[in-house]
């Protein structure tokens, strides 16, 4: 029996207990005739005494020897601290050691197992496993698995059932590259990882399933960021004989259970807005609405008045920063500086304060007198004692700027609060979107999600102003998850081939399964999925993924502890029946 115990449970109840712990070795302090070392597991951290009088003087030597990390095992009586700490759930207690055994001996970490650690990025991915020792990281893992333990409870309770798709299928356009598998057995023929498992679970619909999920790994070769990996997880659901309603109500219910199960948080309100309604108002479609900020359009109160920065501009848009009318030049030149980043890639900005005692005083008081700055403070809803930002330009490129701008403003102004959850559906997204690269429209969602029913006549129009029946869920200004009502006739979706440019042997060819399978009764379905990475780390209070995934990649896609990927030999290449052409 190697413990026990757990180095987190004792008290001073257990006073006067034998006790077995086992662990590792997470500090060593020498005072000579006595000697203190914490004990460490997943569970918390338990303080040895090896005591010059008490212990046998060869288990104190030994003690002396143990290093960092080294993994022991102990015996001892459980004593009340002299000295103790209120800061450690254990801190009223320690072990009087009789029996010391070492399990295994460790060389020196490359970094300190501390919740601060000295360890750079880099370095902490190529030793995870030690990494993961930190609380701070094992604490991201167990708060994982708790939400994936109360998905699986919320979805079964729902009747929904777990099915396993194939990772090695055919690629499914989804937007991103598919990383492929050659085929030994198929000589020159490549397997695609999924994207996602979209056409299994319609198909699965199909086969009468009804009700769908699975904690699925997806695959997508695609520029990383703080909140993309190049393989990712999903709860992935579909359903049948639902309309877009259902599936809202459903999938509310699931994050509203997990707000509540796991952060002991009431979401009161589920708001529900349309696409168009997030570009107007906070500049793009996956608004944070933790904070007001809302934007507000300026053309018709600044426009022909003589400043020619505005007068020829698509849009000129404002927001009201709350509580900022005394920013000195400095942080106003600051601000200025910010937007001109190529983060952000505007030419610069207005400024107006709108002092405490109702005056106006602006970057721009030679074109607008006092009572045209108050038209537009109360066109953004400001008060006093708020700063206007106002910027213009291309509408869709001023949106996007500024709705960085407000992010950027809330951050500095605290307030993106960690522990609050605003979360939203967005919906009635486009069906389409126009790519001037290529000419063609894309499907913004993906090729099987059904237009809007009144949209449809559109579809031979005016195919860009067709609304779709997708919608996504977002939580603290963070797309967390998406989905949409399917197309489920074969005609429908092989018009929608037709739309994307596909030829009609093109889309036999990729999706004549599916399209197949459409004629064999297919039920209206639909269904979303959420990112797992996403939705754990803002549950978490974070944003970067990366600190929730046991293995992560880096920012070029490798994983720097295994080395992957890598090369492969000759002969595995040759039996794959690939020849490399390397420059
Ligand atoms: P979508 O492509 O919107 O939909 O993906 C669903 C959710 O997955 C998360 N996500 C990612 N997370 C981490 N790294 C990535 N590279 C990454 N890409 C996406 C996002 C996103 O909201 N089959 C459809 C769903 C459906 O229609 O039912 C799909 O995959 O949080």
């Amino acid at each position: 029996m190697y413990r026990s115990h757990n180095n987190g449970e004792l008290r001073l109840e257990h006073e006067g207990m034998e006790v077995l712990l086992s662990g590792w070795v997470q500090k060593v302090r020498d005072k000579g005739f006595m000697v203190w070392v914490d004990l460490r597991d997943r569970y918390g951290i338990t303080q040895l005494i090896f005591d010059g009088e008490r212990t046998d003087s060869e288990i104190v030597d030994k003690a002396r020897s143990l290093g960092r990390e080294f993994v022991i095992q102990i015996k001892g009586k459980v004593i009340e601290r002299e000295a103790k700490n209120d800061q450690m759930p254990t801190g009223n207690i320690e072990i009087l050691v009789s029996e010391l055994n070492i399990l295994n001996e460790a060389k020196v970490p490359p970094f300190t197992i501390e919740n601060e650690t000295d360890g750079g990025d880099e370095l902490r991915m190529k030793y995870r496993y030690l990494d993961i020792r930190r609380k701070p990281v094992r604490d991201n893992l167990i708060f994982r698995s708790n939400v994936t333990m109360e998905v699986r409870n919320y979805l079964s309770k729902e009747g929904f059932i777990d099915v396993e798709t194939p990772y090695l299928i055919k690629s499914t356009p989804e937007g991103a590259r598919d990383f492929v598998v050659p085929s030994r057995m198929n000589e020159g023929q490549f397997y695609a990882l999924p994207q996602s498992p979209q056409t299994f679970k319609q198909l699965l619909m199909v086969g009468g399933l009804d009700k769908y999920f699975q904690i699925v790994k997806c695959f997508r070769d695609e520029d990383l960021r703080a909140d993309r990996q190049p393989e990712f997880t999903q709860i992935d659901c579909e359903m049948a004989f639902v309309e877009q309603e259902d599936i809202l109500n459903t999938f509310e219910g699931l994050v509203r259970h997990l707000l509540k199960e796991i952060n002991g948080v009431k979401v009161a309100d589920f708001p529900r807005m349309s696409y168009e309604e997030a570009i107007k108002t906070y500049g793009n479609d996956k608004p944070d609405i933790r904070f007001d900020m809302k934007f507000g359009e300026l053309n018709n109160l600044a426009q022909g008045k003589g400043f020619g920065v505005f007068d020829s501009q698509e849009l000129v848009v404002g927001i009201a920063v709350p509580g900022c009318s005394e920013f000195s030049r400095k942080q106003l030149d600051q601000i200025i500086d910010f937007v001109k980043t190529p983060q952000v890639g505007a030419k610069g900005l207005v400024w107006v304060k709108c002092n405490k005692d109702g005056s106006f005083k602006s970057s721009v008081d030679k074109f607008f007198d006092q009572e045209q700055l108050k038209s537009w403070s109360e066109e953004l809803g400001a008060s006093a004692g708020d700063l206007l930002l106002v910027m213009a330009g291309e509408a869709d490129k001023t949106r996007t700027q500024l709705s960085t701008l407000r992010m950027e403003m809330a951050e500095q102004l605290g307030l993106r609060k960690p522990d609050e959850f605003a979360p939203l559906w967005v919906v009635d997204f486009p069906l389409l979107e126009w790519d001037e690269d290529t000419k063609r429209y894309h499907a913004m969602h993906h090729p099987f999600t059904s237009p809007k029913p009144e949209d449809l006549e559109l579809l031979d129009t005016n195919p860009g102003k067709v609304r779709a029946n997708a919608y996504d869920m977002v939580l603290n200004g963070n797309e967390i998850g998406g989905g949409s009502i399917r197309i489920f006739d074969k005609e429908t979706q092989s018009r929608m081939f037709d739309l994307l440019g596909f030829s009609k042997e093109e889309a036999q060819e990729q999706f004549g399964f599916l399209m197949n399978a459409f004629e064999y009764g297919a039920p209206p379905h639909g269904g979303l999925a959420f990112g797992l990475d996403r939705l754990v780390a803002i549950m978490g209070g974070q944003e970067t993924i990366r600190d929730f995934i046991a293995f992560p990649k880096n920012n070029s896609g490798r994983d720097v502890m295994i080395e992957a990927p890598s090369m492969i030999d000759e002969d595995q290449l040759k039996e794959l029946h690939l020849k490399l052409n390397l420059k």
